[in-house]
């Protein structure tokens, strides 16, 4: 397969070909997306809680973000890699903004990064596509910030609120954005921002009519404990097989059914058998 780069992803865009996006958290699920001609690959700060079991996803630093997304790069051949940018790494200034995201290209071994919100960081996008960093804009349901939003609730509901959310989309695309994720808002709303600007939209609980979609992969494998928001189709149901598997391995190393003698297990030359026993 060829490698994915950010023109590939405009040629999939102007040919109408949908994009499909899907996190990764490290090296297996990284193989995984390469296996099976993921477009792109996200390391997403929903690590904080899909892998990392925090409450939000708030808490997640910089260091524990490249440390996942190299194990990423690792798995990843011809995907485009992007890694999210977790709160509190590119809020306070700008000059933080850039640092933090050349970081993530350096250390992090990431082709470009995401960050949550629209028109008030316009400069933060500016001054890191301008550093040589492809950047991926990220508006509705924000996560990083929802605390502030009132909770994980679907975003632009009112008129004036959608017209925010228009306003964010086209922000992003003047500051130099080359794609953005539109997360759970009315499929009408993303669809009117995809028709307006002219880089790829990647959606998540925002329809069909997006350019593309990404999912969270612990969702989609059904392997998160704590829920599956609407939006998400369980693909798979792996929580329950995995569940199974161990507990089939703890009653058999009990029972000692497992190791099966002969078949995982080493041997001795036969002469050296015999001299030992
Ligand atoms: O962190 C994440 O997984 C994301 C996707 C849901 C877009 O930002
Ligand atoms: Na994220």
């Amino acid at each position: 397969r060829t490698k994915v780069t950010v023109h590939a992803l405009k040629k999939m865009h102007s040919d109408g070909k949908p994009i499909a996006m899907m996190t990764a958290y490290d090296y297996p699920t990284a193989v995984a997306c390469e296996r099976a001609g993921v477009d792109m690959v996200l390391v997403g700060d929903s690590l904080a809680m899909v892998a990392l079991g925090h409450q939000d996803t708030s808490q997640v630093t910089m260091d524990e973000m490249m440390h996942h997304s190299r194990a990423v790069a690792r798995g990843t051949r011809s995907a485009f890699l992007v890694s999210d940018l977790p709160f509190g790494a590119y809020h306070a200034d700008i000059g933080d903004s850039v640092r933090n995201a050349v970081r993530m290209v350096k250390e992090g071994r990431a082709e470009a990064v995401k960050l949550e919100g629209g028109r008030h960081f316009v400069s933060r996008v500016d001054a890191i596509v301008n550093s040589g960093i492809p950047v991926v804009g990220h508006i509705g349901l924000t996560p990083q910030t929802a605390v502030s939003l009132g909770g994980f609730r679907v975003q632009g509901k009112s008129v004036a609120a959608a017209q925010h959310l228009v306003d964010d989309a086209l922000a992003l695309q003047t500051a130099g954005c080359f794609a953005m994720v539109l997360e759970a808002m009315p499929s009408l709303v993303a669809e009117t921002i995809t028709r307006l600007v002219s880089v790829p939209t990647i959606g998540i609980g925002a329809g069909s009519r997006t350019s593309g979609q990404v999912l969270v992969m612990s969702d989609m494998m059904g392997i998160f404990d704590r829920f599956t928001p609407k939006f998400c189709r369980r693909f798979a149901e792996l929580a329950p097989q995995m569940d199974a598997a161990l507990v089939q391995y703890k009653t058999d190393v009990r029972a000692r059914r497992f190791p099966e003698e002969g078949l995982h297990t080493y041997a001795m030359p036969a002469a050296a058998e015999d001299r030992w026993r």
